[in-house]
């Protein structure tokens, strides 16, 4: 090792100690004759002092020609800073380290930005092409740690009770995981292509046919889906599966993991968890109080119903609507037409025919607009259903019930970010169950897995399959957390006529079935174990408890909202050579 401290390492104790620190320069001060370098690595700064009066000439003449980002070496030695100089912020504010020589090991440009700010002022176009030097911040740097502070709870966690780790390929089969898939053409079977996976799902439950009994894989999946804060298309999961489990088997071995890790780790991030054990919701609750099946649970401001008082309305909008729902804005009394008109485009977006407003006064309910037809009853009825006080804002939404209570359920995020109520540094975990196992899929005309095709529907309900599938329910379980979906999973189907019942409801014809899925099929007729798993987004829970808004901040080298990276200029386009070896053409 060229260095026998680290920039974080030295404290009052080590006064006194001739040591090697390593690293970048952080800082340069001028200071009376005196030169302050800060010098940075990973894990800290610390200051190197040089004094005209005490260095060969030629040492301080290397100090003046320092300039940030440069890479030096400094041997010296340990200090006590004199008491007005120290500076308790910093783990190493008490030392500084007395410089005897100073080594360039290599200049720097200017960089494009400064590495000693957290970044958020930055241009993340600018931050991600020059991703090296963005991953100097601290803010990467801590981010990155806490990343690998999860993963190596993960694999310790899954180790200790008595899973293994096995690997599966990443070239694969086309997977029914609703996402478009990343082809791989093959150069041995011209014509012919793998597929990366969506998720290792069919090769875990493969596993499970071969008495692995209990896996686990830090496993990347690859999905071409359009990009969002908490979407990349190529991204982590600990990805479990275990046989002769039921679903509290599973969700407990998870909770407990999270739990774990939140309390072993309060130093690496400061967040609490807000519920413990993890609280449980059914799906329909779910989107019953808060309009999402991926709550987020840091607040109230639950949706209620108020169709019984507004059937007979005289409001024409309120009583032919098959339901009527509503949220209380505490507080927002004051808004005025711009702003309720910005409320009720956000409503329409997201699908809903309109938004009724109504204002609680001090004497009761103030309508604008259509709501003025209310009566006075209803208006009553109204205020009692919603439990709102004078100065709060009632928005109604009146249409059918899932558009009714989607549109709730952002105006509910929006005014909960507006009004701040959501504490940031609460983690609120919970499990979502009892999700209908398939929906209707409109467009396409067809029943669609709710989660994937291979999840198993409650027992009690087998029956209803092919009469009534949409009340089907399914032995799925998300994992969420302050409005993301942090994971999900199931107890499959492991016996092939319930499997093949499934395909032939979702439109598969048995030969397609065979063709796309013979492997699974013919493997439930050898001894398939009832079996069940999850697979929590690490990415997603890194984001979490980092505190971050979007999943590009916890991985080191993630792609743009386009799927791009424009630091390795991906995706580019084959030489004529390589596509001609491949037998592909592009027509564009
Ligand atoms: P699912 O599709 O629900 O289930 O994915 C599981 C979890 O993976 C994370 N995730 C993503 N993270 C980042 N970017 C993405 N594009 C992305 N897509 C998904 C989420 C999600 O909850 N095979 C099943 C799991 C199982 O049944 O065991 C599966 O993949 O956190």
């Amino acid at each position: 090792m060229r260095k026998t401290h680290t920039a974080g390492a030295l404290r009052a104790t080590d006064e006194g100690r001739s040591v090697i620190l390593a690293g970048w320069v952080h800082r340069r001060r001028d200071f009376g004759g005196l030169i302050f370098i800060d010098l940075r690595d990973r894990y800290g700064l610390t200051q190197i002092t040089l004094d005209p009066q005490r260095v060969p000439a030629d040492v301080f003449a290397v100090a003046e020609s320092l300039r940030p980002e440069y890479v030096i070496e400094v041997e010296g030695v340990v200090h006590l800073r004199p008491e007005k100089m120290r500076n308790p912020r910093l783990a190493t504010g008490d030392v500084e380290i007395l410089a005897t020589r100073v080594l360039v090991h290599n200049a720097a440009k200017v960089p494009p930005f400064p590495i000693d700010s957290d970044g958020s002022d930055v241009d993340e176009t600018l931050r991600l092409k020059y991703r090296y030097l963005d991953l100097r911040r601290e803010r990467m740097a801590r981010n990155l740690t806490l990343r690998h502070r999860l993963i190596k709870h993960m694999r310790d966690y899954m180790d200790g009770n008595g899973f293994i780790e096995v690997e599966t390929p990443i070239l694969f089969k086309s997977t029914p995981e609703g996402a478009r898939e990343y082809l791989v053409p093959s150069r041995v079977h011209p014509g012919d292509f793998y597929a990366l996976p969506q998720s290792p799902q069919q090769l875990k439950q493969l596993l499970m046919v071969g008495g692995i009994e209990r896996y686990f894989q830090i496993a990347r999946c690859f999905r071409d889906e359009d990009q969002r804060a908490d979407r990349q298309p190529e991204f982590t999961q600990l990805d479990v599966e275990m046989s002769f489990v039921d679903r509290d088997d599973v969700m407990g071995l998870i909770e407990r993991m999270l739990i774990q890790f939140a309390t072993e780790q309060a130093d690496l991030h400061g967040k609490k968890l807000l519920y413990t054990p993890f609280r449980r919701l059914t799906f329909a609750e779910a989107m019953g109080k808060y309009g999402s099946d991926k709550p987020d649970l840091r607040f109230g401001m639950e949706i209620f119903d108020v169709s019984a008082v507004t059937r007979n309305s005289s409001f024409a909008v309120f009583a032919a609507a098959e339901t009527v729902r509503g949220i209380v804005a505490p507080g927002c009394g004051g808004y005025t037409r711009k702003q309720t008109d910005e409320l009720t485009e956000l409503a329409k977006r997201e699908g809903a025919k309109g938004l009724v407003v109504l204002y609680h006064d001090a004497d009761g309910v103030r309508a604008s607009g259509a709501g003025a037809k209310l009566s006075e009853a209803e208006r009553a009825a109204i205020l009692a259903a919603a439990g709102s006080a004078p100065g709060d804002l009632l928005l109604f939404v009146a249409d059918a019930e899932t558009p009714a209570l989607t549109a709730l359920g952002k105006l509910r995020l929006e005014m909960g970010a507006r009004l701040k109520l959501a504490d940031p540094s609460t983690l609120a975990f919970a499990w979502v169950i009892d999700f209908p196992m398939f929906t209707w899929d409109k467009d396409e005309s067809r029943w669609v897995p709710n989660h994937h095709l291979f999840t198993a529907p409650r027992d009690e309900d087998l029956e209803k399959f092919e009469s009534n599938p949409g009340e089907v329910k399914g032995k799925q379980y998300d994992l969420v957390c302050n409005g993301y979906e942090a994971g999900g999973g199931s107890i499959r189907i492991h016996r092939r006529d319930v499997q093949e019942r499934v395909m032939r409801l979702l439109g598969l014809s048995m030969e397609e079935a065979y063709k796309k899925f013979g492997h699974m099929l013919d493997a439930f007729e050898y001894g398939a174990p009832p079996h069940g798993g999850i697979a929590p987004g690490v990415d997603r829970l890194a984001m979490l408890f980092a505190g971050e808004p979007n999943l590009r901040e916890v991985i080191a080298f993630p792609k743009n909202q386009q799927a791009a990276d424009n630091m390795l200029g991906i995706p580019s386009a084959p030489t004529a050579k390589q596509l001609k070896e491949l037998s592909v053409r592009v027509d564009l």
